[in-house]
């Protein structure tokens, strides 16, 4: 491949991130994308975009990629520029974190962390998550309504990983503007003033949670902070700004994505009557529809990796030092994976959709989230059977994290 395609093919003028028309219907794009142009050079980011299921699946098991390349490379030796030296403080958060760390540093932060994570000891979280979710869904249903997102879909999942932490109940409302703000950093070429609210953000966040860690150092509780703390610089376990990155990892990750898909996810069944008739005359699909919802309306709509060895791809030769831009919510309705792939199917079995990624970064929350969501789908489906929308909804302008601002409904 030569230079010269680059030129000739104009992926962007369809695909176009920052277009709310885009945002709020990408699959038609996708469609096309798949079809003809499988993996494309995107210009305005200067990342290939890969749009098939089977590529996106290998290519997040492949080990010549990486979420970072820091590891192996400086941001010079990858033509790219060092990051402004205002955003340090966010970096250094964020770099501290499993997410944004490859073997060996990632393979000793997930294994301290995963413990706490075992489909074991999460189902043993399961009656505590039922019943925050029936308070949270009998408020609501009292008050006749309301908006479903800021009502039952954040406060759900944010007081459920804030439990596990053991954030104080008087502190968790500063969690999701944080989480909010940090997240802003995360969206394709953020305004200056994102990077900057994303920056305080992440300062502000990093200095409560090493007070936190310190006070549970001295004062252990029974709870995932307190634990992490124990083993803070005891030999190379865990240093206090990887303790402070994981935290702020777990607390963003075990929420902004679940808030979605509950808000993406009931958006979908109003779309689609006569699935949501079938899931209320039937609560037992509630576990197939879950995972269907998640791959219907992807609530993370792309992840990056950066390429740490020549590769091919879709019969694309791409160099060292490129970013691949995986398009999740394209493989999720990928035909050669999913039968009728449009259309919504609360009963569907055979579905192994990608939100939740795949690999060694693979959602360490999965377990987690599924109850959560369960636990919600079901309090609002036998709490409010005949839950109606009272105004359309509007995308708000992520695409990466893609979600709705609000979803009003009366009960
Ligand atoms: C429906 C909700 C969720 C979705 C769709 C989701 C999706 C994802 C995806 C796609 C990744 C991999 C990203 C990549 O490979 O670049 C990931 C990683 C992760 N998720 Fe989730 N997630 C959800 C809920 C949660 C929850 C509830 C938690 C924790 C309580 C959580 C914790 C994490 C962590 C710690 C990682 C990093 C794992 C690693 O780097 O090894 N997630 N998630």
């Amino acid at each position: 491949m030569g230079p010269g395609y680059l030129g000739h093919y104009d992926a962007y003028v369809h695909f176009d991130p920052w277009n709310p028309e885009f945002v709020a219907h990408p699959y038609d794009v996708y469609d096309e994308l798949r079809r003809e142009r499988p993996v494309s050079f995107f210009e305005p980011t200067g990342q290939w975009l890969v749009a098939r299921h089977a590529d996106v699946n290998a290519l997040l098991r492949d080990r010549r990629l990486g979420r970072s390349y820091l590891h192996v490379a400086t941001h010079a030796e990858f033509g790219r520029p060092d990051d402004p030296e205002f955003q340090d403080p966010f970096w250094r958060v964020i770099r501290a974190g499993m997410l944004d760390v490859e073997p060996p540093v990632h393979t000793r932060l997930r294994r301290l962390v995963s413990k706490a994570f075992t489909p074991r000891m999460v189902e043993a979280l399961r009656p505590k998550v039922a019943r925050i979710a029936g308070e949270l869904v009998e408020a609501f249903a009292e008050r006749g309504g309301g908006d479903l997102i800021s009502e039952v879909a954040e406060p759900l999942p944010v007081t459920v990983i804030a439990e596990m932490l053991g954030v104080p109940e008087a502190d968790r409302h500063l969690l999701r503007p944080w989480s909010a703000d940090i997240c802003g950093m995360y969206e394709l070429n953020p305004s200056i003033e994102a990077q900057h609210t994303a920056v305080r953000a992440a300062e502000e966040f990093s200095a409560y949670l090493v007070e936190l860690a310190r006070a549970r150092r001295t004062d252990p509780g029974d709870d995932l902070i307190s634990a992490l703390a124990q083993v803070v610089d005891e030999g190379d376990r865990l240093t206090e700004e990887e303790l402070v990155g994981t935290c702020v990892l777990l607390l963003n990750a075990g929420h902004e994505a679940t808030v979605n898909v509950t808000g993406n996810g009931w958006w979908s069944l109003f779309r689609n009557p006569a699935e949501l008739e079938r899931l209320r005359a039937d609560h037992g699909l509630l576990p197939t529809a879950i995972e269907e919802l998640m791959r219907w309306d992807t609530p993370l709509q792309m992840f990056e990796r950066w390429v740490l060895e020549d590769i091919t791809v879709g019969g694309m030769d791409i160099p060292r030092g490129s970013e691949v831009a995986l398009l999740f919510g394209s493989a999720n309705r990928d035909p050669e994976v999913f039968a009728d792939p449009a259309r919504l199917d609360v009963g569907r079995v055979d579905n192994p959709h990608i939100s939740f990624g795949a690999g060694i970064h693979f959602c360490l929350g999965a377990p987690l989230a599924r109850i959560e969501l369960i636990e919600s789908f079901g309090a609002l489906l036998r709490r409010a059977p005949k839950m109606e929308l009272t105004a359309e909804p509007s995308w708000g302008p992520g695409y990466i994290i893609r979600g709705l601002t609000a979803l009003n409904v009366t009960i």
